[in-house]
């Protein structure tokens, strides 16, 4: 079988990875080896220049190397006939988990304004929050987000509730599901996480409107994807209160512009993109699983649903 790698990444570690995990294979790198594409069956890709997968004839599955489709689905011709599947990896899972309770503590115990408190040598303390009141909603319950939520549960924050586009029981948590919940979802949002994919319903639904909904002095975590996010309203509504400060992963423009609002201001907490990165020895992994499911005519999991988006 052979398959092709397609990424600004380096490829170093995904060969070592992928002749460790799937040695049946035969592994060429766009832009490094020679490549003869009618022998291809599979790509491996992040973020190919567009049209270049529809000159592969003979592709039988698409490796997304990322949770987040997005990107990839702007390319009006890539072939819709060819089964996409995106990635889903317990590190990458992990990652996500790590990167989002950090946050949540880090907001639900004020660390935020005890290392404000330093730079002021000011010795003050604050009572600390109950995590058994402390409620904390959950934007997209795929995968990460119902990762993130059984988390947290074991932390002891029992006030969990998780809103997704269609509804989807989780134990422990209050469920919401679309349009017409969102607003009740939020309305009890004390720390709000954004793990939803971008598509077409989901740009821009953190807006004026949807900030509004909030309980004053809400928290934002972002570690979806930045497009979901109206970013003069988020500013607008981290100066004037309605939320006290947010952790942003992810940005409509990355990197993050020099001169962008954000860097400056004190209740915004910048990461470069990292909440979570795909590691190539644990993705290939679950690549080489789903790649033999291919060839024994079985349909691999986590395939992207091409209408949705996701
Ligand atoms: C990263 O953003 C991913 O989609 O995995």
């Amino acid at each position: 079988m052979n398959l092709v790698f397609i990424s600004p990444d380096d490829a170093t570690p995904w060969r070592k990875a992928l002749r460790r995990h799937l040695p049946e294979a035969d592994l060429f790198v766009w832009g490094e080896d020679e490549v003869d594409k009618d022998t291809i069956n599979y790509a491996l890709v992040w973020k190919p220049e567009p049209g270049l997968l529809a000159t592969f004839a003979n592709l039988k599955g698409i490796f997304n190397l990322g949770a987040g489709v997005d990107a990839l689905l702007q390319d009006v011709s890539l072939p819709k006939a060819v089964p996409l599947v995106r990635l889903v990896d317990p590190l990458l899972s992990s990652g996500m988990v790590e990167y989002v309770v950090h946050w949540v503590l880090h907001f639900h115990r004020d660390m935020h304004v005890y290392a404000r408190q330093q730079r002021e040598r000011n010795w003050a303390q604050h009572a600390n929050a109950n995590t058994k009141k402390r409620r904390v909603g959950i934007l997209g319950l795929g995968e990460l987000g119902q990762n993130v939520a059984h988390a947290l549960l074991m932390l002891g924050f029992e006030n969990i509730s998780g809103w997704s586009r269609t509804a989807k029981e989780l134990p422990g948590l209050n469920s919401f599901a679309g349009d017409d919940q969102l607003e009740a979802f939020l309305s009890q949002c004390d720390i709000l996480v954004n793990l939803l994919p971008l598509t077409k319903a989901t740009r821009g639904i953190i807006n004026k409107a949807s900030l509004s909904h909030l309980p004053s002095g809400a928290y934002f975590i972002n570690a979806g994807r930045g497009p979901t996010i109206i970013d003069d309203d988020l500013i607008a509504a981290l100066n004037d209160g309605q939320l006290n400060a947010a952790a942003l992963d992810v940005f409509n423009e990355e990197p993050l512009s020099n001169d962008h609002l954000y860097w400056t201001m004190d209740n915004v907490f910048i990461t470069p993109h990292i909440a979570s990165l795909t590691t190539p020895m644990s993705s290939s992994e679950v690549i080489a699983e789903a790649l033999r499911d291919f060839e024994d005519g079985n349909t691999p999991d986590n395939l992207v649903d091409l209408n949705q988006g996701y």
